[in-house]
């Protein structure tokens, strides 16, 4: 349906009456009625989904967040009832009795449960009328989504809608009840806190009891979780909301849920065994699928090496293969100028790629220079030789070398890109999520999870100058690779995982530093002074000298989860009521001014230009 059309009633009258619920119940929901209750009498409540009138009946879908059924108005069997419903528009809101019948031969709806039956009306109650909606409540909806969010309540009576917050409110349940089952106790930690450094600004709240103070809302339980620890609660885990003010894209939100434990006594082993039934749980009681467990396990180095990216996406091929020492023999240019530079170069075969166009090359050429590469060459395999604008220096036994890295055969193409192994791996991991989406690589309802581990424990931050974590600072080093970490701290290993389905990071995690000269250490390769680290995580440090258990943990985003579980595109989709990218909210209408009284009280000034 178009955005602006309406539906088929334009009017906004408001009936004459309303009625008082009074002492009626609803016997059914809309979606429970069938042949096996002919004849019984019911009493259903909903809203209107359509009226028609035929031939001196009215008809009404009346649905209710489970389902529809067909209720139909007859003169002849209660006259007063079938006069107001000439009165009903879509998403009015009314009751009826009546009985159940079977429809008329031929009349049956197969796409409807109830759609065998009906309901002859006997009474109605028009319990609140409704203004014309600005879209029909139905699935397929072609409605702008600033629209869908001006008016979420509307949008949320949608069954598609309400079946993704359906599916949360399971999925949290069976979370609860697993790792419950698995003795984890649920425990809340604060909202009004301090910084907890995860990689994004924080939302500040100020104090008014303390002017010039700030809270500022957690970016996840971090400090307090491993607190937990240190208090002896062994096994903690909490649903819960976190905030960060960080740019928006499809799978961010400002607040968003974690799925957030941890444990002592603990190693890396064990916490992915814990989750993998937690995740198959959930799959086998939500989706009926038995997940194939272990999930595979594949380090930091690894990953980026075959997939060019720390968030793999395992359900097609295309790998990426180092030819750099075949390279150098031939005599592409740009090939051996990289390697001289100290860069690699790598290729993706495409299987049966041959068909892709000139056009459709060169705008793949111009995707990868997004991610830094110069330019990208290609090879076509054909039955009578190689096509390609650098096939000429390329000889006969250096492309034998090459047929037998890649396992090319005709109808093949190759992509190679050649550069800093950063950019090489930025340009052709992409790539290949590219290749995947443009050619449907991808079957549908497969579901690939990978745990990626030995993430490095932190990396050179150029603009800032100095190193920053990769996971967060509480993250504990290999300990074969301790000594590294004074001198060489980019080499460490950390003891950090993510767990990554279908190309995105559902969870992350890491054993956590327990000993406090070993967090001192860290955080002074973090370039943070003993004075900062003092102030900002002084009652970490103390709580790591009062006997802090060694401990690990993991979080997952919550919504990402049940995102995919979905099958939805935007985690905007399975939030009730969500922010938009530009972290507003269209139905509320936040965030907005505060009063000038609260500004004072808060002894907070307004500056509503930035200095920068
Ligand atoms: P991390 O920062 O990796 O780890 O977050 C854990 C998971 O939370 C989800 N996530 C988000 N989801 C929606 N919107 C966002 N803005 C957003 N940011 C993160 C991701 C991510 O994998 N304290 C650590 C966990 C730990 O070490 O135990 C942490 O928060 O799915």
């Amino acid at each position: 349906m178009n955005q602006l059309e309406q539906p088929e009633e334009t009017t906004t009258s408001i009936p004459t009456s309303l009625d008082s619920l009074g002492d009626w119940n609803k016997s059914h929901d809309c979606n429970r009625l069938s042949l096996g209750n002919i004849d019984e009498a019911v009493t259903l409540m909903g809203w209107v989904q359509r009226r028609r009138d035929h031939g001196g009946l009215i008809f009404v879908d009346l649905r209710d967040r489970e389902g529809i059924t067909q209720v139909v108005f007859d003169p002849l069997y209660d006259a007063t009832a079938h006069e107001r419903a000439h009165s009903l528009r879509s998403e009015f809101v009314i009751a009826v009795r009546g009985k159940v019948r079977s429809r008329p031969e031929g009349m049956a709806n197969p796409k409807l449960v109830t759609g065998e039956i009906e309901i002859i009306v006997s009474e109605l109650k028009i319990l609140n009328s409704s203004k014309t909606p600005p879209f029909q409540i139905e699935d397929d909806l072609d409605v702008s989504e600033n629209v869908r969010l001006r008016y979420r309540y509307l949008d949320l009576r949608r069954q598609g809608m309400f079946n993704n917050l359906l599916l949360r409110h399971r999925a949290a349940q069976l979370t609860r009840q697993y790792f419950s089952d698995n003795g984890f106790i649920e425990i809340e930690t604060p909202v009004l806190t301090k910084s907890t450094p995860e990689g994004a600004r924080d939302y500040l709240v100020p104090s008014r009891v303390n002017p010039g103070k700030f809270y500022a809302l957690p970016q996840s339980p971090q400090i307090f979780k491993q607190l937990l620890m240190v208090a002896g609660v062994e096994k903690y885990f909490q649903i819960v909301k976190c905030f960060r003010d960080e740019d928006l894209r499809a799978d961010r939100q400002p607040e968003f849920t974690q799925i957030d434990l941890e444990m002592s006594f603990i190693r890396e082993e064990l916490i992915y065994e814990l989750i993998e039934g937690w995740v198959a749980r959930l799959f086998r009681d939500l989706l009926g699928l038995e997940l194939p467990v272990p999930f595979p396990r594949m380090s930091y180095a690894q990953v980026m090496e075959q997939y060019g990216t720390d968030r793999p996406d395992t359900r097609f091929g295309l790998d990426l293969i180092d030819v750099t020492d075949i390279a150098q023999s031939s005599e592409v240019r740009v090939f051996l100028q990289a390697i001289e530079r100290g860069g690699l170069v790598k290729a993706v075969r495409l299987p049966d790629g041959n068909r892709l166009s000139r056009k459709e090359l060169d705008d793949l050429i111009e995707f990868v220079k997004i991610f830094g590469a110069q330019g990208m060459a290609w090879i076509k395999i054909q039955a009578d030789g190689w096509q390609s604008p650098i096939a000429k220096f390329i000889k006969e036994e250096v492309r034998s070398r090459l047929v037998e890295r890649l396992n090319v055969g005709v109808g093949d193409i190759i992509f190679f890109v050649a550069d800093q192994s950063k950019i090489v791996h930025a340009a052709l991991g992409n790539l290949r999520v590219r290749l995947s989406q443009q050619l449907d690589l991808i079957e549908p309802n497969r579901y690939n999870f990978m745990w990626v581990t030995h993430f490095p424990l932190v990396e050179w931050d150029h603009d800032e100058k100095r190193y920053t974590s990769i996971h967060h600072p509480f993250t504990a080093p290999l300990e074969a690779d301790l000594e590294l970490l004074s001198q060489e701290p980019e080499k460490v290993r950390s003891r950090a995982y993510d767990l990554v389905l279908n190309g995105t990071e559902i969870g992350g995690g890491s054993i956590r530093i327990h000993r406090q000269d070993i967090q001192e250490q860290v955080f002074s390769v973090l370039g943070i002074t003993k004075e900062e680290a003092q102030q900002k995580f002084g009652f970490l440090l103390e709580a790591l000298q009062l006997g802090a258990p060694p401990h690990g943990g993991i979080a997952f985003g919550f919504d990402r989860l049940i995102m995919l579980l979905c099958g939805c595109s935007s985690i905007r989709d399975v939030i009730a009521f969500p922010k938009t990218q530009k972290a507003t909210c269209l139905l509320s209408g936040a965030p907005s001014e505060a009063e000038l009284n609260q500004l004072l009280e808060l002894c907070v000034r307004v500056e509503t230009e930035r200095k920068s």
